[in-house]
């Protein structure tokens, strides 16, 4: 039997130990390197973040399975027994040229359950964190459920260049809805953006492709609050699939989809 009380303590004092490594690279040089093109950037702190979470689930809990975006964590097709989902540096673009907007993004599964989601904004020190039925909070403060809101007061996330020509989506789709909201935000993680749906600080995101390590923990914390997560048809998300990412708040969500997204389907 699991012990999660004992293993959220570890979870935590392994987040914060990272977090602080992390705040202290920026007094060195990183190592930049790129992956599948010349803004794709992973640094050494990516990969020495991931490996330290994934040697201290191994000292710790030897039957789990870990899926970590640098590739440290195990091959494996299904959800079975307990899952560590992880992305070290969620917006590693952002930690390079900003030294802010990215996280530490941990989701946890028994079998296809998320239990446990931690998004750790390294340098607010901020940590939000889901378990399942218990609630989501924001370091001490319990965050509230999700209500629905109108689109014109609507704040959306999305990536600017999804309203310009490109290969995923019809950039007259979406025109009309970056019209009709009260505005739109672009943090370049989609970890902070998912943990800013929970806490308010928007009200949907939605996003052409997305791997399970960016989106593990924020699926839990929005359905935790009542929010809803699917991709871009409206489909529920697999945790250990690449795919299109929209949530939103109650029924925000659902006008999306209806008035916007399948205005013509
Ligand atoms: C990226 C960020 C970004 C999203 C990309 C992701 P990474 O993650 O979440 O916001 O648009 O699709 O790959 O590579 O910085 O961990
Ligand atoms: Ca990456
Ligand atoms: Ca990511
Ligand atoms: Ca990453």
């Amino acid at each position: 039997m699991t012990n999660w009380t004992e293993l959220d303590q570890n979870v935590r004092t392994w987040i914060h130990e990272a977090g602080e490594r992390i705040r202290q690279s920026f007094k060195t040089e990183l190592n930049i390197k790129t992956k599948s093109n010349r803004n794709d950037l992973v640094t050494d702190m990516d990969e020495a973040t991931e490996r330290y979470f994934t040697e201290n689930i191994r000292t710790h809990y030897p039957d789990h399975q870990i899926l970590g975006e640098e590739g440290y964590g195990d091959d494996f097709k299904e959800l079975s027994g307990i899952t560590w989902i992880i992305d070290p540096i969620d917006g590693t673009m952002n930690f390079v040229h900003q030294q802010r907007n990215f996280a530490i993004s941990i989701g946890i599964y028994d079998g296809d359950e998320g239990e446990l989601g931690y998004i750790y904004d390294v340098v607010h020190d901020e940590l939000y964190f889901a378990n399942k039925g218990k609630g989501v909070y924001m370091n001490d403060v319990k965050l509230p459920k999700l209500d629905p809101v109108p689109v014109e007061d609507a704040i959306v996330a999305l990536n600017a260049l999804w309203v310009t020509k490109n290969k995923r989506i019809d950039s007259s789709i979406l025109a009309p809805l970056v019209q009709d909201v009260r505005g739109t935000r672009s943090y370049g993680s989609a970890a902070m953006e998912l943990a800013y749906v929970a806490s308010g600080r928007l009200d949907a995101y939605l996003t052409m492709r997305l791997a399970p390590w960016d989106f593990a923990a924020g699926k839990i914390m929005i359905e935790e609050l009542g929010g809803v997560v699917t991709d871009l048809d409206g489909n529920p998300l697999n945790p250990l699939n690449k795919s299109s990412v929209f949530v939103g708040k109650p029924g925000l969500h659902e006008t999306i989809l209806t008035d916007y997204l399948h205005r013509n389907k």
